[in-house]
């Protein structure tokens, strides 16, 4: 890479759109792949669950994740329904909350968590612990210990290192615990390098070329205090293609088998992971769980039954084709600024009061959004736009390429879709910026669903009437608050622990 000071160009290494790109005919529509269920536009205004944008800016103010709940809840059961016979864990890295993991739990899923933090919020939301699956390819002891106690049901088993150190803890407090190996299967995932996870040259699971699975089954068969019921398999994520599972269960098939005639025993559990894509962008294509349950069902029957085994109870881990597409993100627009590009063309630049600290996907995986204005409609005509947020490094882009009503000013709405996976679980507070809070919206919570009259609203929530469908008044509750300029704070103690008692930060918080 070179280091030479150049005179700029005009794109910076990423380049100009190549021809002058056609604008859709119609900004104002809203493409049903890529938005929730119950979002829709209603005099000319963005809803969720009929709850006006601008009401829900009001309240809970800007940036904030807006979850579509009766979206969520549809889509896990679907998923449940789709994988009956076997079971499904969220993975609850791509985003997780006490409200979330309850919902969910309520829906008949699972949970798999990596971490202390993740088990945690899991525990506190009341899901069963056999519910839940440990993963990781460095779980401390502290976490081995934590998951032991808690009556974790699946500790998937990442290195020949874990298995000795699972085995001791299982020994030590008395707990056998189920676990799963982890088989690095050789797919070739067709997604962003950084979350393809089954080829070889990567730090997850073990080799099945090379033989290290085999090796560890061998392992965890010689320690009494650990129980094996099965084999695990993540390919990546955000993947289109089925074939890549395909491939993956295949060859997960052909180690149970070959465990069972090393071995004599027949493995009861496999589970092929998450990575379900999601649609973004208009051209996103993704298969509805039944599909995906259908195809995978059918190879693990059929290379079962060309191995003799008897077929193991399947499961899946989706974490962004359950909740991704159930948030979107509302942003207000504080700057514009027109930015001539080479041959003539203008981009808009439109700042809004977010950024890479809300949605590193962008900056970080080249990710495409798919973004509207949403407090009104507007009959300006459409210009080539940048989505940019309030960090201060130029690759704080939001959405890079998109069409916004050349009108766009400070103070509009902007709503960017499919933001629930892995944009508030990767939010920082770079710049010293609060996180956002994450407003839930519809009539399904956690508990039960709630009635018109009944709505368990914290304060004096927006809500909206019967909707067309006819159904309960959704209504907007908090279930991640804003964090504060306080909480920012709390940590940084200063020198000899004085810093709280310094004036400035009362001036600032208030
Ligand atoms: N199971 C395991 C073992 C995983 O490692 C993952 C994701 C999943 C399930 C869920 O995958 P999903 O269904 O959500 O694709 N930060 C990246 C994604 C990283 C995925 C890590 N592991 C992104 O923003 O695209």
């Amino acid at each position: 890479m070179s280091h030479s000071a150049h005179p700029a160009g005009p794109s910076h290494g990423y380049p100009l759109p190549s021809v002058e790109p056609m604008a859709p005919p119609d900004l104002t529509v809203l493409n049903r792949r890529v938005w929730s269920a119950n979002v829709e536009r209603r005099a000319g205004e963005l809803t969720v669950a009929g709850l006006p944008v601008t009401a829900l800016a009001a309240e809970h103010g800007t940036p904030a994740f807006v979850l579509d709940t009766d979206d969520l809840r549809g889509r896990a059961g679907a998923y449940v329904e789709a994988f009956e016979g076997g079971d499904v864990y969220y993975a609850g890295k791509a985003f997780l909350c006490t409200a979330v993991a309850a919902l969910l739990a309520e829906e008949g899923l699972g949970i798999d968590v990596c971490t202390a933090g993740e088990l945690a919020i899991a525990l506190r939301a009341g899901v069963d612990p056999e519910r839940l699956a440990l993963h990781g390819n460095n779980k401390s002891v502290a976490e081995l210990r934590l998951a032991l106690e808690a009556g974790v049901g699946r500790i998937v088993l990442d290195s020949q290192v874990e298995i000795d150190r699972l085995a001791e803890l299982a020994a030590e407090t008395g707990v056998r615990p189920k676990v799963l190996i982890r088989v690095t299967v050789g797919v070739e995932a067709h997604t962003h390098a950084f979350i393809a996870t089954a080829h070889e040259d990567q730090k997850f699971g073990f080799s099945l070329a090379s033989g290290q699975a085999a090796d560890a089954v061998a392992r965890v068969l010689s320690h009494s205090a650990l129980r094996l019921v099965g084999l695990h398999s993540h390919i990546g994520s955000q993947i289109f293609d089925t074939s890549g599972f395909e491939v993956a269960a295949h060859r997960v098939v052909g180690l149970l088998a070959q465990i069972r005639d090393e071995h004599g025993i027949e493995l009861p559990e496999i589970d092929l992971g998450g990575g379900q894509g999601i649609a973004y962008v208009e051209g996103d294509d993704p298969q509805p769980a039944a599909d995906v349950a259908a195809r995978l069902h059918e190879i693990v029957r059929r290379e079962c039954a060309l191995a003799g085994l008897a077929v193991p109870r399947l499961s899946v881990e989706p974490g962004r084709a359950i909740i991704g597409p159930s948030m979107l993100t509302l942003y207000e627009v504080g700057t514009v600024k027109p930015i001539e590009l080479d041959g003539g063309l203008v981009r808009n630049y439109v700042s809004v009061d977010g950024g890479m600290s809300d949605n590193i996907r962008t900056a970080l995986y080249d990710a495409d959004y798919t973004v509207v204005l949403a407090n009104r409609l507007s009959d300006a005509a459409a210009q080539l736009s940048r989505v940019v947020g309030k960090h201060c490094e130029s690759g704080d882009i939001v959405v890079r390429d998109c069409w916004l009503p050349a009108d766009v000013a400070p103070g509009d709405l902007l709503a960017v879709a499919a933001t629930g996976a892995y944009c508030y679980a990767m939010a920082s507070n770079y710049n010293r910026i609060p996180r956002p809070p994450v407003v839930a919206v519809g009539t399904a919570r956690a508990g039960g669903t709630v009635s018109a009259g009944s709505a368990a609203s914290a304060g004096p929530t927006a809500s909206a009437g019967p909707t067309a469908s006819a159904g309960p008044a959704a209504s907007a509750e908090v279930i991640v608050r804003r964090e504060t300029l306080e909480q920012l704070m709390a940590n940084d103690v200063g020198w000899n622990g004085a810093a709280q008692r310094l004036p400035g930060a009362a001036r600032v918080v208030g």
